[in-house]
């Protein structure tokens, strides 16, 4: 496993860390849960990453239950608040109220003091970001959060809670965590640019957009039987790439991987970290196969030459608008 630094910070995560979402208490059952987990610290792994709103908080323990006993000073938790964890108006979005107790509800369920990474998982319209930043800033205080970061905000709001931090003194976020693939590349205009004169990292979601990029999904067929896009909670996650124009270029791409000897999942995760901005690209996994394959992408290194291919083959399919990352205007 290689290892980079979390923004302009002192922490190192793993290139290729293991996220739970949609999968840990909804699609799989713990053991292969926990089988999933093993193969991550097996393979190097150290980062993990959830959210108090998986699978209605139910990831979050099954989180904690597959890490228990592991030395807690050889991973990097990482955890958000934001999403409604409950039916009241403030169980959602970033009062002082709702984080607060969000973080208490997520280092019970994890079975930790203190997360690694703290996450606003959107921009929240209905709270100050003052309220929100201090709060932040009073958790690190508390050594309950150890870093704070954002997850799908974009170029201005990051800016804005940067000059926010900066002019009161509060801690400074050190990621963002967006969706970044072949296929999705919204980021590469405003976000990374600014993310890198401000030093923060990206950690990227669904690098292989949700198995899409494995080429296992076939134009013009049934999905395979226990894949995402068969899985009741799954299957509208992943329907925005379900496309027979996508599918079948993603075939295209299945002889760039086999030049160089990747697996297609390879391929995708390699082409994330290509990006000096990315500090870890976050994958997801049903089988421990799944984590023992995506996690030989840490260390490759594509040539120019490779990512031309994949251009030329993905073309005008690919998402680069800048407005695709939006929060919801108002809090659900
Ligand atoms: N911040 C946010 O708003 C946000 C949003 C979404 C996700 N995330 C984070 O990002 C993490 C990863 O997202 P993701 O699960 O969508 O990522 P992904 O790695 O793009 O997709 C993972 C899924 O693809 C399939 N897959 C993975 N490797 C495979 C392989 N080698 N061969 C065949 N199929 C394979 C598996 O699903 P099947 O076996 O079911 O087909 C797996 O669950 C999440 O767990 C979460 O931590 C964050």
């Amino acid at each position: 496993m290689e290892f980079r630094h979390l923004g302009r910070s002192g922490l190192m995560v793993s290139e290729i860390s293991y996220g739970n979402w949609l999968t840990h208490g909804s699609q799989v059952e713990e053991d292969a849960a926990k089988q999933c987990v093993q193969a991550a610290l097996d393979e190097g792994i150290t980062t993990f990453d959830t959210a108090d709103v998986y699978a209605a908080t139910k990831a979050e323990e099954v989180l904690g239950r597959a890490l228990k006993g592991v030395r807690r000073e050889s991973l990097e938790i990482f955890t958000k608040v934001y999403w409604p964890t409950g039916s009241g108006p403030n169980d959602r979005g970033l009062s002082r109220k709702h984080i607060t107790e969000s973080i208490h509800g997520s280092l019970r369920r994890l079975q930790t003091d203190y997360v690694d990474l703290y996450q606003a998982h959107r921009f929240d319209y209905e709270t100050p970001l003052e309220e929100t930043l201090k709060t932040f800033d009073d958790l690190v205080r508390q050594g309950k959060v150890l870093y704070v970061g954002v997850s799908e905000w974009s170029a201005d709001q990051i800016a804005q809670a940067l000059k926010i931090a900066d002019e009161m003194g509060f801690d400074r976020i050190v990621s963002n965590q967006p969706q970044y693939s072949m296929l999705w590349r919204v980021i590469e205009p405003e976000i990374v640019p600014l993310s890198e004169r401000e030093g923060v990292s990206q950690i990227v979601w669904s690098p292989i957009a949700q198995g899409v990029l494995t080429g296992k999904y076939l134009p013009g067929q049934q999905p395979p039987a226990g894949s995402r896009a068969t899985d009741p909670g799954g299957s509208g996650m992943i329907a925005r790439f379900m496309d027979d124009e996508v599918l079948t270029k993603v075939q295209e791409l299945k002889p760039i991987a086999a030049d160089l000897g990747l697996s297609m999942a390879q391929l995708a995760v390699a082409w994330v970290l290509q990006n000096p901005n990315v500090a870890s690209a976050i994958v997801g996994a049903t089988r421990p196969e799944q984590v023992r394959d995506n996690v030989k992408a840490a260390g490759v290194k594509l040539e120019p030459e490779v990512l031309e291919r994949i251009d030329g083959v993905l073309g005008s399919l690919v998402e680069r608008d800048p407005s695709r990352t939006a929060s919801p205007a108002k809090r659900p």
